[in-house]
């Protein structure tokens, strides 16, 4: 970049991180971040060239490797969480994957919790083996399942926290623990907790892994992913893997992310708070089974949740009553929420787990994890609170 501006100090809070953390201004000055749409850079010589391939410059090269708009978003997401380093990657599934494949090799082991989103299982129960990577899971709220389950050649522990899609709040902070004391590292998918809500480096977490074409974008527009943790991390195993490979973030996606995450505290907050108020009202339906929300006293981590998390969740899971007819039947009723699997957005959007998310799980498989054919996944948005509760209790109503 020809001009560098005033470089974001560390101490700032988070919010004002969010709208400012990471910009980096070009010779015109532009307020809002510059997008970067380029493949490549030119050199001003030929030894330029060679400077920047042997490191020994700094500088852009490729997109692949690097390029500014990508990095203003991996500075502001660093600056965030509290990481020393941050990478990001073209979707949360490539990010997920990359923080295991870069590190691990045949013969190692990971411990990871069942309740996983589906294609994270997938990574780890069918993709990981097929490398000579073998995998126990274990129920991640039960702390000596961890324990048993480590051996010599256990490397990595991966759970995600709260779970998708019944919302188990998982103990980082010991889970943690249990991995360092045989040398393993924590990878936590922080995809529904939110940099706003959970902080896992600081509960202990080694790797913090997220999906960024959630919340971060929050308006559900773009994929992309992203990678924090320490700088040996990243340079030892990180790095290379992800040049070589590359599942590369494009400019105009992080473009997107760079806008996103100025208002996603703003956006995190006003969706918890609302999610509170329907969990509440969906519990006193009497069309509905049972409500699993961190937020509410009858969740069996609600302790947990008000220690680990800043913030309940922007999303809830309940059961309704009539299996999977009373709930495809309460889905096609619904007239402001949409029927979509995507999460953290806007707009409210609600799904069937067992047919869409995790269909590609056996039924036993899902059961051990509480995804039911009566159950269903919200995602709250930005709406008015009154019209959602409108919305969920006219459609239950209509079940007979
Ligand atoms: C918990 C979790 N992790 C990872 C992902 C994958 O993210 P992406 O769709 O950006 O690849 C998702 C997507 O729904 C998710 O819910």
């Amino acid at each position: 970049m020809a001009r560098k501006t005033r470089k974001t100090r560390k101490r700032l809070k988070p919010a004002t991180q969010l709208v400012h953390g990471g910009i980096e201004r070009s010779q015109f000055g532009e307020n809002a971040e510059a997008l970067f749409l380029t493949q490549s850079f030119v050199y001003d010589s030929a030894e330029q060239a060679a400077a920047r391939f042997e490191g020994k410059e700094p500088g852009f090269i490729y997109a692949r490797f690097a390029n500014p708009t990508v990095a203003m978003f991996e500075e502001r997401m660093r600056l965030l969480e509290g990481a020393e380093a941050a990478r990001a990657t073209a979707s949360g599934m490539a990010a997920v994957t990359a923080s295991m494949l870069c590190h691990l090799r045949a013969g190692d082991h990971v411990v990871a919790a069942k309740a996983l989103f589906g294609s994270c299982r997938y990574v780890v129960e069918d993709l990981l083996p097929r490398y000579g990577i073998t995998s126990t899971l274990v129920d991640g709220t039960d702390l000596d399942q961890w324990r048993e389950a480590r051996t010599p050649d256990t490397k990595t522990f991966f759970l995600e926290t709260p779970t998708n899609p019944t919302l188990e709040v998982l103990d980082i902070e010991s889970i943690a623990g249990i991995a360092h004391e045989v040398g393993a590292r924590l990878i936590v998918d922080n995809v529904f907790a939110t940099p706003v809500l959970q902080r896992p480096l600081e509960l202990g977490a080694d790797v913090v892994v997220y999906s960024a074409t959630k919340h971060i974008d929050g308006q559900g527009r773009v994929l992309a992913g992203v990678i924090l943790a320490d700088n040996a991390f990243i340079d030892d195993h990180l790095h290379t893997f992800l040049r070589q490979t590359g599942p590369s973030l494009s400019a105009f996606n992080a473009w997107v992310m760079l806008k996103g995450l100025e208002t996603l505290e703003i956006r995190v907050k006003r969706q918890s708070e609302t999610a509170a108020l329907l969990a509440d009202r969906l519990a006193d339906h009497k069309k509905v089974q049972r409500v699993y929300y961190p937020g509410r006293p009858d969740h069996p981590q609600y302790e947990l949740a008000k220690r680990q998390m800043a913030g309940p969740s922007t999303l809830i899971a309940f059961e309704v009553k009539g299996g999977r007819k009373g709930a495809f039947n309460m889905l096609n009723e619904l007239r402001v929420i949409g029927i979509s699997n995507n999460l953290g957005d806007a707009k409210s959007l609600i799904t069937h787990p067992s047919t869409t998310t995790h269909q590609r799980l056996s039924e036993a498989a899902r059961r051990e994890f509480g995804i039911t054919q009566a159950l269903v996944r919200l995602s709250v948005g930005l709406e008015d609170p009154q019209d959602l509760t409108d919305d969920l209790v006219n459609a239950l109503d209509t079940l007979g």
